[in-house]
C-alpha cells in the first residue's frame, strides 16, 4: 500500500472552509467547526492542511489545562513559553501579530465541559484576530451549541462524509499495490461504509492475499471468502 494522502470531497471541503476564514474583514469572525464519525479522515487533513499551509496543530489531551494548551501553542508556533501564565497569552498575541497563522484544535470534544479552555481560545481568537479551527467527533457542534458567544463565531460548520462508490474506487486506485475488480470495489464499500479507516484494512487484506499472485485483480472471491 503506498502512503499516499488522497484529497477526498471532504478533505476539499475542509480546505474551502479554511480559506474562508483566513480574511482581512473586521468584524467578521474567524472560527470554523469541522465534526465527523471516527476514522472518516479529519486528522490526517488537518495534519496535510498544516503541513502544506503553516497552519499549527494541537492535539488536545484529555488532562489538558488552559495554561497547558497556552504552553502548546506557543512552542508550536516556535517560540519557548515564558514562565506566567499572563505572559505566554501575550506572547501568542505577539507571536499571531507578526505571522498570523491559523490553529487548529484537534478532538476539542475534551474541552466541551471545560468553559474555561474555550473562553481561552475565544479570547485568543478575538485578540489575535486568528483563524481557528475546532475539529470534534460528530455530535461536538451539539455539544458546544450551549457556549453560544463562542458558537456564534463559527462561520460554518464542516461535516466529514464517508466515502461514496466513486470515493471508495479513487481511495483504491490512489493508494492499493493491486487491482480491484468492480464487484470488490462494491463489497469494500458495503464492508467498509464508506470509512477510510476500514477501507485501509480492507486494502491490506487484499495485498495480503495477492502476495502469492500480484498481478491477479483482486475479486471478491479472494477477499470474502464464504
Ligand atoms: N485523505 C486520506 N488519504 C489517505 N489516508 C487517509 C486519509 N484520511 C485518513 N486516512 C487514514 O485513515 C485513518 C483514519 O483517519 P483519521 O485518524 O484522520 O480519522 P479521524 O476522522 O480523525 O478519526 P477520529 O475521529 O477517530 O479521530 C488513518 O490511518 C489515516 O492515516
Ligand atoms: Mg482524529
Amino acid at each position: 500500500m503506498k502512503n499516499i494522502f488522497v484529497n477526498t470531497k471532504s478533505v476539499m471541503k475542509l480546505h474551502d472552509g479554511i480559506s474562508n476564514i483566513n480574511h482581512k474583514l473586521k468584524g467578521v469572525e474567524r472560527m470554523l467547526l469541522v465534526t465527523g464519525e471516527p476514522g472518516l479522515g479529519k486528522t490526517e487533513a488537518a495534519i496535510h492542511y498544516a503541513a502544506q499551509n503553516g497552519a499549527i496543530m494541537i492535539r488536545t489531551l484529555q488532562l489538558m489545562t488552559g495554561p497547558w494548551l497556552l504552553r502548546e501553542i506557543v512552542k508550536e508556533l516556535g517560540a519557548a513559553p515564558e514562565r506566567r501564565i499572563s505572559d505566554i497569552f501575550d506572547q501568542i498575541v505577539d507571536l499571531q501579530k507578526t505571522k498570523p497563522r491559523t490553529i487548529i484544535l484537534d478532538e476539542v470534544d475534551r474541552f466541551a465541559e471545560k468553559t474555561e479552555i474555550l473562553e481561552t481560545i475565544r479570547d485568543i481568537h478575538d485578540v489575535c484576530r486568528c483563524p481557528i479551527v475546532f475539529i470534534g467527533e460528530e455530535m461536538a457542534d451539539k455539544k458546544l451549541m450551549r457556549y453560544r458567544r463562542l458558537y456564534r463565531r463559527f462561520v460554518d460548520v464542516i461535516r466529514f462524509e464517508k466515502l461514496d462508490r466513486e470515493g471508495v474506487e479513487q481511495f483504491i486506485k490512489k493508494v492499493s499495490d493491486v487491482k480491484f475488480e468492480s464487484e470488490a470495489i462494491d463489497r469494500v464499500l458495503n464492508e467498509s461504509g464508506g470509512k477510510i479507516s476500514e477501507i485501509i484494512t480492507l486494502i491490506h487484506r487484499a495485498e495480503a492475499i495477492s502476495r502469492t499472485n500480484p498481478d491477479k485483480p483482486i475479486g471478491v472471491k479472494e477477499i470474502w471468502k464464504g
